[in-house]
């Protein structure tokens, strides 16, 4: 009984084997990094034309490095929300291929419930219930999850997610992409109290907000009335200390916010337990701040490797709890590129 899980939602095309005790027989990360690159963020039709060229070798690696054969296949799960439309196409359309081809059900999942399973995968123990935070280059959301089927929306960004706040900073002050490990390397040596940048929406709420924020960087870097080109010519006459101090007061602003948004989810929810995946939380600043407010407080905190916190398929272990509760996805079922506000319990027809 093994499970083929396929990620595609944004620019990793990813595969991996699970069987039901949940252990990962293998996985395959292609990451599409340096094709996006050169453009400083993620371009929706490269990426799905990329994962159309690696979706087919992903899986044969896959299948390879588990040694096993698709017809021991027992199904096959596919993220099928949020993310770039293109490139979710990709995925659903090769997994529903290998349903229809092997006789096997299909079970699309939920891309963010999945990063938090993520937690579960690296625990190799219970983490439910918790609260479940996704803090990466696509999506800031915070989720009441009473089991590992049961997902609350409880807040998201408005507008940017934190990585991509990173991202158009670090693009700003001429540094690298991805932007979140430049800042951090950039921030090593500034001072995080040299600019006085915004909090947004603190105390407001659980929902996010940090195109604000990064507007308020770039008007530190040049005047409100100038274009990109001036702002980009005014960068580069930063001296060194200014970028640190930029880089590090930004940083800070943004883990301020990251932090007080966990603890206000953990006080409504009345919960002990917090489960924190995606990109962001490889942040140094970020855990380091969390840790010690969550330390007194007597929160468990979860936090999955690097490789389980960016995109990957073996999050997509998630899916065995759907089966386990003999819930499987129509052959009809459609990807839905949004991110969905309502109550998503125990559902598999996601989309609908
Ligand atoms: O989870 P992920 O792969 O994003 C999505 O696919 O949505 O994470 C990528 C994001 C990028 O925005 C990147 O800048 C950010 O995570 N990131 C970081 C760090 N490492 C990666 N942000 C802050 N500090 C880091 N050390
Ligand atoms: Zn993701």
């Amino acid at each position: 009984m093994f499970l083929l899980a396929l990620e595609t939602t944004c620019d990793e095309t990813a595969a991996a084997v699970i069987d039901p005790q949940l252990q990962v027989l293998g996985a395959v990360v292609a990451s599409q990094e340096p094709l996006h690159q050169q453009f400083g963020g993620v371009v929706p039709e490269l990426a799905s034309r990329a994962h159309m060229q690696r979706i087919l070798p992903v899986i044969d690696q896959v299948l390879h490095k588990a040694n096993i054969k698709p017809q021991q296949l027992h199904a096959v799960a596919v993220a099928v929300t949020p993310g770039l439309a293109g490139s979710l196409v990709v995925g659903l359309a090769a997994a529903k291929a290998l349903a229809v081809a092997l006789d096997i059900p299909l079970v699309g999942i939920n891309h963010l419930h999945a990063h938090v399973y993520a937690c579960r995968m690296a625990a190799r123990r219970e983490v439910f219930p918790c609260v479940g935070y996704i803090v990466s280059g696509g999506h800031t959301c915070l989720y009441h999850c009473p089991s590992a089927t049961e997902f609350e929306l409880l807040g998201a960004t408005i507008d940017d997610a934190a990585g991509e706040a990173f991202d158009k900073v670090a693009s700003m002050l001429g540094l690298s992409f991805p932007g979140g490990p430049a800042i951090q390397r950039a921030a090593e040596g500034g001072n995080p109290r040299a600019y006085r940048f915004p909090r947004p929406m603190l105390g407001q709420g659980l929902d996010f907000s940090f195109s604000g924020l990064k507007t308020a960087v770039r008007y530190a870097i040049g005047d409100p009335g100038q274009g990109i080109d001036q702002i980009a010519q005014a960068a580069r006459r930063l001296t060194p200390q200014q970028v640190a101090d930029l880089a590090a007061s930004f940083q800070q602003a943004v883990v301020d916010v990251l932090v007080q948004k966990a603890l206000a989810a953990l006080e409504h929810t009345g919960l002990n337990r917090l489960c924190v995946g995606g990109g962001v939380a490889a942040n140094r600043l970020f855990r380091e701040q969390l840790e010690q407010a969550l330390a007194p407080r007597g929160v468990e905190l979860v936090v999955a490797p690097l490789a389980l916190c960016t995109d990957n398929a073996v999050m997509g272990a998630i899916a065995w709890e759907y089966l386990r509760a003999g819930k499987t996805s129509p052959r009809d079922i459609d990807v839905s590129p949004g991110l969905l506000r309502r109550k998503e319990s125990g559902r598999t027809n996601l989309p609908a």
